[in-house]
């Protein structure tokens, strides 16, 4: 594996999440595989599990991790070729990025969308400048559209529940819902999500949201996607509950009906399914109280997991790169 930004850097869905298991039952059993090198986590956005699990995961490896918030610290970076720099920006890529991949072996980047144009969002422009100028490993830590390692993280915490249960689901259903907020969010973890278990390919994926609120069908196809989230939620064993912006008319809220909160109401319709979330999650907005503190609550589960999936990437990028 030379890089993650996506499912397609994967490979063998199944096997990356064995390791990742394998990691979560023996921690340091890679313990010097990272001596020596250095990851740097790059931040243009807040984080709270994603900073934390990965200096965690790359600890566990042996490496040292240094976080740096550009954001805040930085000199204002500038991504297009060829700008006249006249304005707020302060460095290009081109020179910034060549100098981080020469204190780093590994680079792991979060960059949000501006959810403003469309295009320069899906184009990926922030990371896709990053892994041209660089010149070692990048690890997308959440891009503007997608955030592969929240996805495998699900994936792992979905098989990890499946095998703790009777052998009767060995094919669950997955809902993905939309869930009302206070403002737009990016399309990113369910972007992402989509894209991760339509090619795990291990389970009956439904996706439902208001109308206007379709994904991108390149991430989605493969799923049933429906406007009834009570009809989506029957008989669900998995319920992943995401807010998102509208793609079509870019980055805005049609709609916030409070009915789409997932209460204790709307479990009853499934098969006593559990309930994921990547975090942060808005309080009886997104998800009831009632529903976040039950025991079909995964979500503190689902975020442990996140420095697993971490280490396993982590451990496949430093073995291809030895
Ligand atoms: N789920 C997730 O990415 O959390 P953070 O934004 O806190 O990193």
């Amino acid at each position: 594996m030379n890089q993650f930004t996506s499912v397609h850097d994967a490979g063998n869905i199944n096997a990356l999440v064995e390791k990742a298991l394998m990691y979560k039952a023996n921690p340091l059993k890679d313990k010097t595989l990272g001596a020596g090198k250095r990851i740097g986590l790059l931040f243009l956005n807040p984080s709270l599990r994603t900073r934390l699990s990965t200096q965690v995961a790359a600890g566990n490896l042996g490496m040292d991790a240094i976080v740096f918030n550009v954001d805040k610290e930085g000199w204002a970076l500038e991504f297009e070729e060829g700008a006249i720099m006249s304005g707020s920006t302060v460095e290009h890529i081109k020179d910034a990025a060549p100098v981080l991949g020469n204190y780093f072996d590994i680079l792991c980047i979060r960059t949000f969308p501006s959810l403003k144009n469309r295009d320069d969002d899906y184009s990926e422009l922030y990371i896709t400048q990053f892994i041209k100028y660089c010149g070692v490993p990048v690890i997308s830590l959440e891009s503007a559209t997608l955030h592969p390692l929240q996805s495998l993280t699900d994936v792992i915490t979905i098989k990890e529940v499946i095998s703790r249960q009777p052998p009767a689901i060995r094919r669950p259903k997955i809902v993905l819902t939309w869930a009302p907020h206070v403002k737009p969010l990016p399309q990113c973890v369910a972007n992402s999500f989509a894209q991760w278990i339509n090619a795990w390919g291990e389970a009956d994926f439904v996706i439902t949201h208001p109308q206007d609120y379709e994904l991108k069908e390149a991430f989605t196809k493969g799923a049933t996607i429906t406007h009834n989230q009570d009809e989506a939620l029957k008989d669900a064993d998995f319920v992943y509950v995401k807010n998102w912006s509208t793609y079509n008319d870019y980055g805005k809220i049609y709609e916030n009906d409070p009915e789409w909160m997932l209460t204790e109401d709307k479990l009853k319709l499934t098969n006593n399914a559990k309930v994921m979330h990547c975090l942060p999650v808005r309080r009886n907005v997104e998800l009831s109280d009632e529903v976040l503190d039950s025991a079909n609550s995964i979500v503190t589960q689902q975020a442990a997991n996140r420095v697993w999936a971490a280490q396993a990437v982590i451990s496949e990028i430093l073995k291809s790169n030895k």
